[in-house]
């Protein structure tokens, strides 16, 4: 079956054009992004800080294959599938730390490094090799603490198409940074709703008028860096004149940060599904992890490097805590992001015109647009 109608391709709009509510409501070419994007190309997983101690695990779904980041004792943070080789259950839900998981179906028990160590019974099978039956490994790269994986046999290094955002990262030793996952629900939206909501922040004037808009207003929002496989906007404090050149480094712990960066951060979005705004004063991290067409299980991390003065990490926002703070924004994003679920519905959600702070979603679909079609 071709799943490429001529509508796919027709309804692709042109730069710094919305894309239409048929490719995001259209469950065909949600199947084309899970082949394209999700099979033969990196995406994200978890924050290395998810599984920091050995023993931990963490299970997530992504685009239909259940999949379990592990921390085994040899120290080696692994993606697994955590499909059951014997009838395909699968060995473990949530997160935790153990050493092994048995399988609640017929008790097949496996090592955190994907090996098979137990079959009950199995010893009466002749043709069965145990050794033949450890959970499959997944092809990963861990780029800056940031767990990416792929299907593909022969992928493009991740490294190389993000090297240029390396520049900007490294000073923030991320691979060091501790992470807290504070949100984790699956939402009734398409993943691209969600990317796209975190991806720009000209929305503050609307969506978090009465939150995010206070301390960093759209009218501050700058472009920053876009490649091939990120985009970044800044967001200028309320405080600070917008685009203005601080001098001087920022010393948080050990990390020394150049004053600009340390003080206003940036966003950045790595397509297809993470997004990581980070300052001196701590990082927010979101994967957007496609279930269906129109449901999406969106994860949110709190980083700290270790060094970095917890006081200073758990700044207030107001009246708020830190953690009430991102309650009440977040809030607000889920609000708008299963609200325009429903609306992209309609025969008239065929795309309208980008503000210039929303232009790094031009880089995102033109990113969509090369691995589908
Ligand atoms: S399906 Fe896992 S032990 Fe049978
Ligand atoms: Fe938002």
């Amino acid at each position: 079956m071709n799943l490429i109608t001529p509508n796919h391709l027709t309804l692709w709009p042109e730069e710094g054009q919305a894309l239409p509510g048929h490719f995001y409501v259209n469950e065909q070419f949600y199947e084309l992004e899970r082949r394209g994007l999700f099979t033969d190309d990196w995406f994200f997983v978890a924050p290395v800080g998810e599984v920091g101690k050995p023993g931990d695990y963490s299970s997530i779904d992504i685009a239909g294959e259940p999949l379990l980041v592990t921390h085994a004792k040899d120290g080696v943070i692994r993606v697994l599938s955590r499909v059951c080789r014997h009838r395909h259950f699968n060995v473990i839900e949530g997160r935790g730390n153990k050493n092994s998981f048995t399988c609640p179906y017929h008790s097949w028990t496996y090592k955190s490094d994907g090996i098979l160590i137990g079959a009950p019974m199995m010893d009466q099978v002749p043709s069965f090799d145990k050794k033949k039956c450890g959970l499959p490994s997944i092809k990963t790269e861990i780029w800056n603490g940031l767990i990416f994986c792929t299907f593909a046999a022969d992928p493009q290094p991740l490294e190389d198409q993000l090297k240029k955002l390396g520049q900007r990262l490294d000073p923030y030793r991320l691979g060091e940074w501790e992470a807290e996952l504070v949100f984790n629900e699956a939402i009734d939206c398409n993943w691209k709703v969600v990317v796209e909501n975190a991806s720009e922040s000209y929305h503050h004037i609307g969506a978090h008028k009465d939150s995010l808009e206070a301390f960093t207003p759209a009218k501050n929002v700058r472009m920053g860096e876009t490649g091939s496989r990120f985009s970044t906007h800044h967001l200028w404090p309320v405080n600070l004149e917008p685009g203005v050149e601080l001098s001087g480094t920022r010393e948080t712990g050990i990390l020394r940060i150049p004053e600009t960066e340390a003080s206003v951060g940036g966003t950045t979005t790595i397509f297809p599904n993470m997004i990581i705004a980070v300052s001196a004063e701590g990082a927010l991290l979101a994967g957007v992890f496609p279930q269906a067409h129109d449901n999406t299980v969106f994860r949110l991390w709190t980083l700290r490097h270790p060094s970095m003065p917890v006081e200073r990490y758990k700044q207030r926002a107001g009246k708020l805590s830190a953690r009430e703070f991102l309650e009440k924004f977040n809030g607000e994003d889920l609000v708008i992001v299963q609200g325009l679920q429903k609306a992209l519905k309609s025969r008239f959600a065929d795309g309208g015109t980008f503000h210039t702070t929303e232009v790094g979603l031009t880089a995102f679909y033109d990113f969509i647009k090369g691995r589908v079609f």
